[in-house]
């Protein structure tokens, strides 16, 4: 093995860095995991051995915040200290904030009892959870199988349509996004899919929320139509009341499925607990993931109805998965549906929806020449300006004013607004004012 002189110089200065920062937590003076070394170490370690790519376009934008301490709403940038206010959360990950108390207590005891477990056996945890799932979700949805991410549990609600339905076509929305894996990565728009070669058959996307489309594209050969409740990549665009009852009658006219992806609407987000409870339809499946893990163990879940278990009761081995709902992660999710179920807690998070609702009114009459308007249901949030620069530029704009907030992928007009849901009201308000900061700068930058 060659050793380059520099790299060498500059490891063992990183390395002396590291120990000088151990010394002081023998003294009790630093912490074991976070800003152990400089900034700059940090991020060229991070662009040497895990992504030059994303190291390099976060500098660009002025991004080089390094996750540290994190805390309820807040995280704090592990070297320099500077505060965010989360409004990011992973799409929902953080819903309880981060390191919710609850949560931690729930997987400290279970690591007392508990490991991964065996994903080929009867589980009593697994079958807990379950258990409660099936109360919760709605109409007879009543089966669960665990995966770790979304996008794998996306993968198993198609691979549950096809093999139910023995059909082929998968509908899905332009602008949608269901994951980077497989047959998740297949449902979604071309620039992501592109360098990995033609798309499997049977995939085919319509305009999210064109009924007409829909019943153009929909035939007798088609497994099931897939759509998140609220498309989070696209811009959060809210769908009309009478959408997904048309959904699910197109679907049951040419007998498809009908697949919800509550990856982000799930877990009281929008004000219930399920985002498609607003539209008082039943999925065929619908897919859990993100929040539920608590922010703290990789959980998600294809929850579906229970005719459609005949599938698996046929197959029971054809889908694994190792780690999918590991037995000591199943009762941080049983604490998360806990409290994100109870019904103080969804009136909490309508009410902080409204102290939004009410501020954007006033930020609207403030920014006309920027803001369009707040895309909402409960705190599922979405910034609407009026040009594709607008999202950017509030990103870093909102990153200076203390707030993490990202653009919407696929809309570049829109800025995601997601905080936890457990905010108080004077934080609710502190982020408005923030925001009113973002939106004139923003406005300054772009001359508008
Ligand atoms: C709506 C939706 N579905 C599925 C996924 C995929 O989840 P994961 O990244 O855990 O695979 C995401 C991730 O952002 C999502 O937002």
């Amino acid at each position: 093995m060659q050793i380059n002189t520099e790299t060498s110089d500059s490891a063992l200065a990183q390395y002396r860095f590291i120990l000088s920062n151990h010394r002081d937590i023998r003294k009790g003076l630093a912490m074991k995991y976070i800003g152990l070394d400089s900034k700059d170490g940090i991020i060229n370690r991070f662009a040497s051995h895990v992504s030059s790519g994303k190291a390099e376009t976060f500098k660009m934008f002025g991004l080089d915040f390094v996750f540290g301490r994190r805390e309820g709403a807040y995280a704090w940038d592990a070297i320099s200290g500077k505060k965010l206010i989360n409004c990011h959360c992973n799409g929902g990950v953080f819903n309880l904030g981060h390191r919710n108390p609850k949560i931690i207590a729930a997987l400290t005891r279970s690591l007392k009892e508990l490991d991964i477990g065996n994903h080929h056996f009867v589980s009593e945890q697994r079958a807990l959870l379950a258990e409660r799932l099936a109360a919760l979700t709605p109409g007879d949805i009543t089966y669960t199988v665990f995966g770790v991410s979304g996008g794998e549990a996306i993968d198993l609600a198609i691979k549950l349509a096809r093999g139910y339905t023995k059909k082929l076509k998968i509908i899905s929305a332009f602008g949608g996004y269901h994951g980077h894996t497989g047959l998740a990565l297949a449902t979604g728009d071309e620039q992501y899919r592109q360098p990995f070669g033609p798309n499997p058959p049977g995939f085919v996307q319509v305009p999210f929320g064109d009924i007409a489309a829909l019943k153009q594209a929909i035939d007798k050969d088609t497994a099931a139509v897939i759509f998140e409740t609220i498309p989070a990549t696209s811009g959060m665009p809210i769908p009309p009341a009478d959408f997904f009852p048309q959904v699910r009658k197109v679907c049951d006219e040419n007998g498809a499925l009908l697949i919800i992806d509550e990856v982000q609407t799930g877990l009281g987000r929008t004000g219930k607990l399920w985002g498609i409870e607003y539209y008082d339809v039943v999925p065929d499946i619908m897919v859990i993931g993100k929040g539920i893990s608590g922010g703290i163990y990789p959980m998600s879940a294809t929850c579906f109805r229970k005719e459609l278990e005949s599938f698996f009761h046929e197959n029971p081995f054809i889908h694994v998965s190792t780690f999918g709902g590991a037995e000591v992660g199943c009762p941080v999710a049983l604490a998360v549906l806990e409290e994100s179920s109870q019904p103080d807690f969804l009136k909490h998070v309508n009410e902080l929806a409204e102290v939004f609702a009410q501020g954007f009114k006033q930020l609207k009459t403030k920014h006309p020449s920027i803001l369009v308007g707040l895309r909402q249901l409960g705190l599922m949030m979405g910034i609407e300006m009026v040009n594709e620069q607008c999202g950017p530029v509030m990103t870093k704009v909102c990153y200076d004013h203390g707030i993490l907030s990202i653009y919407a992928n696929n809309d570049r007009r829109v800025s995601q607004l997601l905080p936890p849901l457990n905010i108080d009201k004077k934080l609710a308000y502190e982020i408005l004012e923030r925001l009113d900061g973002a939106l004139k700068d923003t406005k300054e930058f772009l001359g508008l």
